[in-house]
């Protein structure tokens, strides 16, 4: 990407780094947070800006973003800061521990043997990954996501997926319905990835302005020990059986 590309993808970027700050800042304040260790929970910067997951390893060039961030005096400053790191940033890459087949990715199975997919946005062609014309071509990606699955981890025995996602038709119909139907609230939920915050994006990074402002109303009645459940659309979590999946795709 040039540099004048990634510019334009910062500016583009900078409503849902501001509502990510805005939610940080309150839900943090709520939790006797500081600044720094609010936007670091609560955001998915950190991911964004292509330092991996935090959870697994605090990325030593965080420090210089959240020092700077802690001393700026307003929102306003806030967001600027954060366009600027992030245009300077490396590309936020596929996360090295997961297999992506076109947008739908997995991870080695858990001592249970429950293998977590993920979904990424990996169309480039101006058009919605989960526009209807495109079902076969996703559904294609999961087909081959499963069988990859079967071969690489005998241990394999169901598949668990949590997001937002899986509250709009337009994702659930490109699995199994009984996947798509096992759908329901997760317990806990990690705000510094996009299985919440993805809700606010269009699939060129605009902002979702309704969804926003149904968000923003919802921060007077925020519970500081469960924050996600502010938001407009809750992560949900599917599971269903190996077999389930693969009897499918066979059939596709
Ligand atoms: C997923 C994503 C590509 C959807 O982009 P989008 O611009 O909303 O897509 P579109 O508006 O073209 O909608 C595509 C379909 O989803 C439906 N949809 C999208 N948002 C919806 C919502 N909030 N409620 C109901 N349906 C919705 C649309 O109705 C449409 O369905 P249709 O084809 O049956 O009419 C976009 O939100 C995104 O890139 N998010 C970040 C990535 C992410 O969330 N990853 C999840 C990681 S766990």
């Amino acid at each position: 990407m040039s540099s004048a590309e990634r510019a334009a993808r910062a500016a583009r970027l900078g409503d849902y780094f501001e509502l990510q700050l805005r939610f940080a800042e309150h839900v943090g304040a709520r939790n006797g947070l500081t600044l720094s260790d609010a936007v670091l929970r609560y955001t998915n910067f950190h991911r964004r800006f292509g330092l991996g997951d935090p959870d697994r390893a605090l990325a030593p060039a965080w420090g210089g973003y959240a020092e700077r961030l802690s001393a700026l005096p307003d929102l306003l400053a806030r967001r600027a800061w954060t366009e600027e790191f992030f245009f300077a940033a490396p590309e936020d890459t596929l996360p090295p521990e997961q297999y992506f087949f076109g947008c739908f990715g997995c991870e080695a199975p858990d001592a249970r043997g429950i293998v977590r997919i993920h979904f990424t946005r990996a169309d480039r062609d101006g058009l919605s990954p989960l526009h209807r014309s495109k079902i076969g071509r996703r559904q294609a990606e999961l087909a081959r996501l499963v069988a990859f699955i079967v071969e690489r981890f005998a241990g394999a025995q169901s598949i668990r997926g949590i997001s937002w996602l899986y509250n709009i038709d337009a994702y659930r119909r490109l699995f199994p319905p009984l996947y798509g139907a096992s759908a329901q609230p997760a317990e806990r939920v990690r705000l510094n990835g996009t299985s919440s915050w993805g809700q606010f994006l269009h699939h060129d990074e605009a902002i979702k302005p309704e969804l926003r402002d149904r968000f923003l109303a919802n921060f007077s009645v925020i519970e500081p020990a469960a924050p996600w459940r502010a938001f407009p659309l809750p992560a949900l979590t599917a599971q269903a059986p190996l077999a389930v999946f693969t009897d499918f795709y066979r059939a596709r």
